[in-house]
């Protein structure tokens, strides 16, 4: 079936999550972040993660802003950072995390094929519609697509009913692309055509389904509709 929309992931997808550990890190007067900045940035991904995960199961809903803010918490703690400025800073710059370098030309490519685009993601709106400003993408995305609306996390399904309310199509007419491995398989097991954007190289995901596709980087997906 023609895709009509394609729909991506936002956090570590289109926007690049460690790029607020490394700017902090390059600052100056920053020498204690730039020692461990690398296992900060993975502690706080994977804290945001499970936070989420474990608050969808348990049914305590919290914004995504929440457990990211949390998350950053537990991580600061192991890191032996006891230093607020250093979080609020850290937490600014999650507000405008840098895109990866091909999403403008593909989100325009897309465009130009007539394929509707949108993001479905955790973050909370003002999140991101923080980030979308920042990365200059808001004028090639139709929605924006927030689990705001239904009070849980991704991979639950009512997550994923968000884009045929928005778009009125059947999940095989979405290419839906995400560079979580666990996201991709939810995506899939919806019946969504999937893309893994696998940047590291990692293993597949032992979950509900497979992805129909992996890529390493964004650039084809344009070819892929
Ligand atoms: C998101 C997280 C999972 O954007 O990266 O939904």
């Amino acid at each position: 079936m023609a895709t009509k929309v394609c729909v991506f992931d936002a956090y570590g997808t289109l926007f690049d999550v460690a790029g607020a550990a490394l700017v902090a890190a390059e600052e100056p007067g920053r020498a204690a972040l730039a020692e461990v900045w690398p296992q900060l940035a993975a502690d706080w991904r994977a804290k945001q993660l499970e936070y989420s995960w474990l608050r969808a199961v348990t049914g305590d809903y919290v914004p995504f802003w929440q457990v990211t803010k949390d998350g950053l918490d537990w991580a600061m703690e192991r890191a032996g950072l006891d230093d607020l400025e250093l979080r609020e800073r850290l937490l600014a710059l999650y507000w405008e995390l840098p895109a990866y370098r091909e999403v403008p030309m593909m989100l325009a490519k897309l465009n130009a094929k007539g394929v509707g685009t949108a993001i479905l993601s955790n973050g909370s709106r003002d999140m991101l519609d923080g980030a979308v400003d920042s990365a200059g993408v808001g004028e090639f995305l139709h929605a924006v697509l927030s689990v705001e609306t239904v009070g849980t996390f991704k991979p639950a399904r009512a997550v994923y009913d968000l884009v045929g309310q928005e778009f009125g199509c059947a999940p095989e007419e979405v290419l839906f692309v995400s560079s979580n491995g666990w996201d991709a398989a939810g995506a899939a097991a919806y019946g969504f055509d999937t893309v893994w954007v696998n940047r590291m190289g990692l293993p597949m995901d032992r979950l509900m389904a497979q992805p129909a596709h992996v890529l390493s980087d964004l650039t084809t997906i344009p070819e892929l509709v």
